[in-house]
């Protein structure tokens, strides 16, 4: 596998006892994990990864979605639209300001 271009983590609230705890948690952020990664798929997004994390500290505003090396921060990415919103700016180099933290 080569390196990857882009890097999208998406907050999956774990805490350094592995808990998960918090708000991208209790939206069922890591329900959006397969979703988009098949999303990577279908469009052929070659050289982008998707990761879980722990907390983002912006727990408020989860889920939380970042994308590197870009360090595009979005909030509130509670829907599949709002993945699809924030791939296609990816797609097309540009950002999902109507998320942007
Ligand atoms: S739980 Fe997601 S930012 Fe804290």
């Amino acid at each position: 596998m080569k390196k990857p271009k882009k890097h999208i983590m998406v907050c999956a609230s774990f805490r350094p006892s592995g808990e998960p705890k918090g708000k991208c948690h209790r939206k069922e952020s890591g329900a959006f994990l397969p979703y988009i990664e098949n999303e990577i798929l279908d469009r052929g997004l070659e050289d982008v990864l998707v990761s879980s994390t722990c907390c983002l500290k912006y727990c408020d505003q989860g889920p939380v979605m970042v994308v590197y090396p870009d360090n595009l921060w979005y909030g509130n990415v509670d829907s599949e639209d709002a993945v699809d919103t924030i791939l296609d700016a990816l797609e097309d180099g540009t950002v999902a300001g109507e998320y942007l933290l």
